[in-house]
């Protein structure tokens, strides 16, 4: 009884510890923190971003800002009126959805200075996706049916668009 119950606290526990192992805490540009001529793309590339991490903007709190931003603003450094602005210098993101992710400053010309950030993000556990790779393939894009011949059994408009829900799903995880 006691050695099975022993047996059991040590798998709960070694089971907790093993979910907090997975998650890892990035902090943004390491010691040089969130800052200008910083080469962030460098600073991403032998990394794997998962869901469940976190990531930490480290600056003087109110001298600089965090801001989510989408590809193409990231690309022009503008920054939608609308979006939450982080300010408080030790900003703590979690990642909890996957896919492609960026963040700027909006602080004059920082972004043009190379502050900015872009990551992809990667599911949970190796190999395991619910939707096809988010890379766009050809097959995807075929959303119009072949026309039936025009001696075919049934009516041109109950052709089965079999492409067209993969298509919506694609759209939904790659919202953001
Ligand atoms: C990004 O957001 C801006 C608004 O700030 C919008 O005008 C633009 O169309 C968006 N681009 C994409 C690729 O979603």
């Amino acid at each position: 009884m006691a050695l099975s119950r022993a047996l059991f606290l040590f798998a709960l526990i070694a089971s907790i510890f093993s979910t907090m192992a997975v998650a890892k805490d990035f902090v943004v540009g390491d010691e040089k923190g969130w800052t200008t001529l910083f080469d962030y793309q460098t600073w991403t590339a032998n990394k794997v971003f998962r869901l469940g991490d976190t990531l930490t903007f480290n600056y003087v709190g109110g001298k600089d800002n965090v801001v989510r931003v989408n590809g193409s603003d990231f690309k022009s450094c503008s920054v939608p009126l609308t979006a939450p602005v982080l300010t408080s210098g030790q900003d703590k993101i979690i990642i909890t959805t996957y896919g492609r992710r960026w963040y700027i400053s909006s602080v004059t010309d920082h972004c043009e200075n190379g502050q900015k950030l872009f990551i992809t993000v990667q599911p949970k556990q190796d190999g395991w996706s619910p939707v096809p790779s988010p890379s766009p393939s050809p097959s995807l894009d075929l959303v119009t049916p072949e026309a039936p011949p025009s001696n075919a059994p049934w009516p041109a408009s109950s052709v089965p668009r079999r492409s067209l829900l993969p298509k919506k799903l694609f759209q939904i995880f790659n919202r953001d």
